[in-house]
């Protein structure tokens, strides 16, 4: 029987730590940490995100402006937009939501933003930070594994940790956060060989893959911590993750849910990351 991480008590815990630390900033200096999201085009998805983002800010007291463009937005429209944005002193953090529409290009768009207001840590100067150390942002999701881990009081140091997926957004940041903490990292994707005896290894595994069920039990080390990044919709509406819950949570030590897992730690990274921006 492993312990089940839950995610949303952390979160709201942390939540109620932002809430603090933002009215002490609004004290000490008569403005509130903002932040702008930016959506273009009607991605039904996206407009739940930043809906959820929006109601986020002001649980926490923060100023939010939310820029909805149309689908048809050219590169120019959107520089000028964000240009006004970096300039713009009540706002501290930007976020484009992405996927953007095919005309945009995702790359040059992040490079728009100033990287000191960059808190989805997705510019590339951002990026490098997470690599070399020193770093002001980290993406939100990595970083709110690593914050489930903390909380949790599982030890990084020494032991294996093996993550499955390396997007940019997510799997590569993910390994470099771990290795920071003094794991052993290793990173699969779709090339790798026998998967399964390599997440067997695993004292910590992460998976960041989207397809339901594709972590079973016999890729799972007896004890192992299992962080399930996936959310992947089913057929019949449900949400599931990467790991097949069932089969796994009686052989990991602890495990993470979806949903209630690493899923609400994402948007209050986002938050944290806004307010480490307003105060620097
Ligand atoms: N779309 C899905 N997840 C994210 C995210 O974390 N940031 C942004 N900007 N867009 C997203």
């Amino acid at each position: 029987m492993a312990k089940i991480i839950d995610g949303k008590a952390i979160s709201a815990q942390m939540r109620v730590e932002i809430s603090e630390r933002c009215a002490e900033y609004v004290a000490r200096t008569g403005t509130k940490p903002g932040l702008a999201v930016i959506i273009v085009g009607d991605d039904p998805a996206s407009k739940v995100y930043v809906r959820n983002k929006k109601l986020a800010c002001e649980q926490v007291g923060f100023y939010s402006e939310e820029i909805a463009l149309p689908a048809e937005t050219d590169m120019d429209s959107l520089r000028s937009v964000i240009e006004r944005l970096n300039a713009d002193d009540k706002i501290h953090g930007i976020l484009v939501q992405l996927p953007l529409p095919p005309q945009l290009d995702e790359g040059e768009v992040i490079m728009m933003i100033d990287p000191r207001k960059d808190v989805d840590a997705f510019h590339p100067a951002n990026v490098g930070r997470v690599m070399s150390g020193g770093y002001t942002f980290v993406p939100c999701t990595p970083a709110g594994v690593m914050e489930l881990l903390k909380r949790s009081g599982v030890d990084i140091a020494g032991r294996e940790c093996v993550v499955v997926g390396r997007s940019n957004i997510v799997g590569k940041p993910m390994a470099m956060l771990l290795l920071e903490a003094n794991g052993t990292v290793t990173v699969c994707h779709s090339r790798t060989r026998d998967l399964a005896e390599v997440c067997r290894r695993a004292d910590i595994l992460v998976s960041a893959v989207g397809k339901p069920h594709f972590i079973t039990a016999d890729m799972v080390k007896p004890g192992a911590v299992v962080i399930d990044v996936g959310i992947n919709r089913l057929p019949n509406g449900k949400l599931a993750g990467d790991v097949d819950f069932d089969a796994v949570e009686p052989i990991a030590s602890y495990i993470t849910p979806v949903p209630g897992g690493v899923g609400p730690m994402t948007i209050t990274m986002l938050l944290r990351n806004t307010l480490t921006a307003a105060e620097n």
